[in-house]
């Protein structure tokens, strides 16, 4: 007999821990729909004691759309094929037989972790994943909390001025920001770099979201180099105000889903030199429009 689900929020803008469903198992299309509706709701919503295969991360993934491979995994899986060349460790990678999941790895020997700025997932690609699934197995004793923001409160905060002057802008994402330099798996490679309307609409919900970030956002097209420079620091600033976030403090596999049309995160790297091991799946999505309200 099915268990009751239960839906909790964190906070009155963002994140909810649901119970009473264990994802390693098969599911049905109602639970998939509640789950749904739960993120579409909260933007990003938490689960406990999912202890699960790979497998059944991948499979649990795929409910909500095409799994999306990520360029760094991809990257680090190429570089294992070649002979005699192995990927450096770092603080993601891929994972043999699975493409579609990175390993998320920090331990004594990191110089940086993944996500330690605020961002939403691969904004720099044509068409960002629209969610990840991350599930984290070996937590440090502790710490290594994760923040969310949701990037709806982020813009519903401003002005209706301001609101208005951000809706008529463009900016570039560009992945070597993030992938090139000292990350950079393969110094050939061209990363992904896109332009994106500053104020996203969400496709399911129509609200408007937020879409700049720290690790991803160079440029404000619009305006000239000093005026973008100055209005994406205020943005950069705003969006990390704590009334637009909730904190998840993770147990082993604890799970978080999280919607990258509304939501960026940031991963806190306060218990070096402790390890801390997680797996992520990331759904595919569509190119980010703006629609006015
Ligand atoms: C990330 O997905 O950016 C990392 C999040 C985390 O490790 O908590």
């Amino acid at each position: 007999m099915n268990k009751t689900i239960n839906i909790d929020k964190l906070t009155p803008h963002i994140g909810a821990e649901i119970t009473g469903i264990d994802l390693s198992k098969p599911l049905e299309p109602e639970q998939v729909k509640l789950i749904e509706s739960a993120l579409m709701e909260n933007q990003v919503v938490f689960f406990r004691d999912q202890e699960m295969t790979l497998a059944e991360q991948v499979r649990l993934g795929g409910y909500f759309g095409k799994l999306y491979t990520h360029p760094a995994a991809q990257a680090a899986t190429t570089a294992n094929k070649e002979p005699g060349k192995t990927a450096p460790i770092r603080y993601v990678s891929g994972v043999e037989g699975y493409p579609e999941i990175i390993k998320i790895y920090a331990d004594a020997n990191s110089e940086q972790v993944a996500g330690e700025v605020w961002h939403a997932d691969v904004t720099s690609e044509t068409e960002p994943p629209m969610g990840s699934i991350l599930r984290i197995t070996q937590i440090p004793p502790l710490g290594g909390d994760t923040l969310f923001a949701s990037m709806y409160a982020a813009f519903e905060a401003l002005s209706k001025d301001m609101q208005r002057f951000l809706c008529s802008l463009t900016a570039i994402h560009d992945g070597i920001k993030v992938y090139g330099g000292r990350n950079a798996y393969d110094s050939t490679r061209q990363y992904p770099r896109n332009e994106h309307p500053v104020v996203r609409t969400h496709p399911v919900t129509g609200r408007q979201a937020l879409y700049v970030s720290t690790t991803f956002t160079t440029k404000i097209v619009q305006l000239s180099q000093s005026e973008s420079d100055a209005l994406l620091a205020f943005l950069f600033r705003h969006l990390e105000l704590p009334m637009f976030q909730c904190r998840f403090r993770w147990r082993n596999n604890s799970m978080a889903f999280w919607d990258n049309r509304c939501v960026q995160h940031q991963a806190q790297w306060d218990y070096f030199p402790h390890t801390r091991i997680g797996y992520r799946v990331q759904i595919t999505g569509d190119r980010p429009f703006h629609k006015s309200s």
